[in-house]
């Protein structure tokens, strides 16, 4: 039995309507050394449905699943559900607020998906003030209440990775000037990660941060394609291993 993962991720691909051929090629790359490919959000410009075909076509013949989050750049045109039809049509699971859990390898892996929103570190937001500001904080609030569920509801799996856009922790931060950090993650995330102890967590969004970091021990990367300099990293995931620990097996793609 197979107890070894393979797991591909890349964040902000930003694909444009004239990167077919650079897209797709990197797809069909990762197919070869993957078992599983995670795309942490930012899959286009500017949220349009033409942009979000040219990583759904990509992604159309994989032989390897492929799961998803959105980013704030694909919110850009106020057309996330167009976006995910059109994913969802090219066999693409775009994660919500939502688990999924795919048998690969003979080892059950449950991805818990949340893009994640803004709030910073250390009380950086409050829920105070004027009604959009709370909205904001409610917003968040709702992305920790779906992290939480989905890690509940995956927590029998013999592999459990987290899936976001905004970061949930500091360290993958470093390289952003400190006065975006309120726009690039919340701390409020990394409550449920550190409770349930996922084996991965991946995000994007900060494209100048760091890869490697953690939230109490769990292994945390940025894995915006800007800071890993290729298109896609792929983790070695051991299904044996009870417990997160830092440093991941990571092998170069
Ligand atoms: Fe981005
Ligand atoms: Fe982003």
């Amino acid at each position: 039995m197979v107890k070894t993962v393979r797991v591909a991720a890349a964040g902000d691909i930003h694909a444009g309507t004239a990167d077919g051929d650079r897209v797709r090629e990197a797809f069909a790359r990762v197919e070869e050394q993957a078992d599983l490919v995670l795309l942490a959000g930012d899959l286009t410009q500017h949220g349009q449905v033409d942009e979000i075909c040219v990583v759904a076509d990509a992604c159309r013949d994989l032989a390897v699943p492929v799961v998803a989050v959105l980013g704030n750049h694909d919110w850009h045109s106020d057309r996330p559900a167009d976006l995910v039809r059109a994913l969802g049509e090219a066999g693409v699971v775009v994660l919500e607020r939502t688990h999924t859990i795919l048998p690969v390898g003979g080892v059950s892996v449950g991805v818990v998906g949340v893009k994640g929103f803004v709030g910073g570190f250390g009380s950086q937001w409050a829920n105070f003030g004027e009604p959009l500001f709370r909205e904001a904080y409610a917003e968040t609030t709702r992305d920790v209440d779906g992290l939480e569920r989905g890690l509940r509801a995956i927590e029998g799996c013999g592999l459990r990775i987290v899936l976001l856009h905004y970061a949930p922790c500091e360290a993958t931060l470093v390289g952003e000037p400190e006065r975006l950090w309120l726009v690039l993650g919340a701390d409020r995330l990394a409550g449920p990660i550190a409770a349930h102890r996922p084996n991965l967590v991946v995000h994007g969004h900060a494209h100048h941060g760091s890869f490697e970091g953690d939230v109490d021990g769990v292994p945390v990367y940025n894995v915006a394609v800007h800071v890993m300099g290729r298109e896609f990293w792929v983790f070695e995931l051991d299904a044996a291993r009870q417990t997160p620990q830092l440093p991941l097996t990571v092998e170069e793609s």
